[in-house]
């Protein structure tokens, strides 16, 4: 019997109690061994759950006792999370978790311990919330050099985008449906910010690099600057407009970045909608490969973590190997990066933006005082200096071809 343990009873958490009884049998059959909730540890008290004599409030309880051997850590943040995981892998106790918070802090740190008292520290749900995409890039596309990841990896914002562009929706209205359903961050902030997304792409980043790329060095724009306005233009150029995290190891240097995106209908990514997530990567002998599902959500989250459960169920006293180095990637300025973009400026500008821009062509969706167009491939750099040059911007849009 595996003994469990779960911190945090909270959208996560009661969604893992729920697939372990929802999934019993086929989850005891494919780990070899039955898998039971010993306990739940939470700040609150929850009478008349099914699973209310299970609730405890001291984590010592857990640690100490040996029979726990798994411990699924899904209440978020760094504190107390990062101090419960780092004495649950010193005990020999594995660790699964959907905090990409405390897995894009700590990340090769916990793996290290982990390793170090032959216990894992698994994080399959930390990344595309049900999506498989930890386990393929650590297991499956071992025989590749990953040279691209391209991922909408923010359920919250995919979902809002989503509502804008076919629904016409404002965002704040859009934005409470998500938190209603359980997709947004405690704080939203860290959704529309591109702050969850740059979490995401650090992880795969560093997997893809075995080494650690840092969130905090990853240039990173969210969406709260995208208007109806831009969908009319995106509609015009039969695009849709998406928050894409991306990292790419090029011949220059290895760049990541988060960002709102215009994408053409032909794009794997374009029909990616509402809560669900998408990872693209292209690997040098596999070429393209895409994972898709939902990217946030109780059931598809706790699902992920699960399986990570089972994982450990599977490889008792051993370590899954996982390649991620202490060692800080050094990120390649993204001003070098080549790209189009779509540009909004003021009516009056236009003489200005035909002298400064080559090859621009015009987009007209019947927006009388503004000029829009779209350029030709530049440098990040080259399009900064022509825009602050250029003046009265009132928005810019990458392109993803
Ligand atoms: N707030 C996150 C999202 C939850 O919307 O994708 C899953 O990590």
């Amino acid at each position: 019997m595996i003994q469990v343990a779960v911190l945090g009873y909270g959208t996560v958490g009661s969604g893992v109690v729920e697939v372990i009884e929802t999934n019993k049998e086929d989850i005891d059959k494919k780990a070899g061994e039955k898998l039971n909730v010993k306990y739940i540890l939470d700040l609150r008290d929850f009478p008349g759950d099914p699973y209310e004599n299970k609730v405890v409030h001291d984590y010592n309880m857990i640690v100490n006792d040996p029979e726990v051997s798994v411990i699924c850590e899904t209440m978020g943040g760094i504190k107390p999370a990062y101090d419960f995981t780092k004495q649950a892998l010193l005990a020999g106790k594995s660790v699964c978790t959907s905090n990409k918070e405390l897995v894009a802090n700590h990340g090769p740190e916990l793996i290290r311990i982990a390793k170090e008292n032959h216990c894992n520290y698994l994080f399959e749900a930390s990344v595309g919330g049900g999506i498989p995409i930890i386990r393929p890039l650590n297991y499956s596309l071992t025989a590749e050099k990953i040279d691209a990841i391209t991922g909408i990896l923010n359920g919250t914002t995919n979902y809002i985008l989503t509502k804008m562009d076919e629904n016409g929706a404002d965002f704040a209205d859009v934005l409470k449906e998500a938190q209603d359903n359980g997709y947004a961050e405690r704080n939203p902030e860290a959704d529309v910010e591109g702050y969850d997304a740059c979490r995401k792409i650090a992880i795969l980043s560093s997997l893809m690099k075995g080494e650690h790329v840092h969130y905090e060095d990853i240039y990173t724009e969210g969406i709260t600057k995208i208007s109806q306005a831009d969908f009319a233009y995106a509609k015009k150029l039969n695009h849709s407009i998406k928050l894409l995290a991306l990292s790419k190891d090029t011949d220059d240097g290895f760049f990541a970045m988060v960002a709102p995106f215009m994408i053409p209908k032909e794009h794997p990514l374009y029909s990616v909608k509402d809560v669900f997530n998408a990872v693209y990567v292209h690997g040098n002998m596999l070429g393209d490969s895409m994972y898709y599902g939902r990217g946030a959500g109780k059931l598809p989250t706790a699902s992920a973590v699960v399986s990570d459960v089972v994982d450990c169920a599977r490889h008792p006293g051993k370590t899954i190997m996982c390649f991620w180095d202490v060692e800080r990637v050094t990120l390649a300025d993204i001003s070098a990066m080549h790209r189009r973009f779509f540009v909004r400026v003021s009516a009056d500008r236009k003489d200005k933006a035909l002298s400064l821009f080559e090859n621009i062509s015009q987009v007209d969706a019947g927006f009388a005082d503004e000029f829009a167009f779209t350029t030709d491939v530049m440098t990040e750099k080259e399009f900064d200096e022509k825009i602050s040059a250029l003046g009265g911007s009132i928005n810019r849009i990458r392109l993803e071809s």
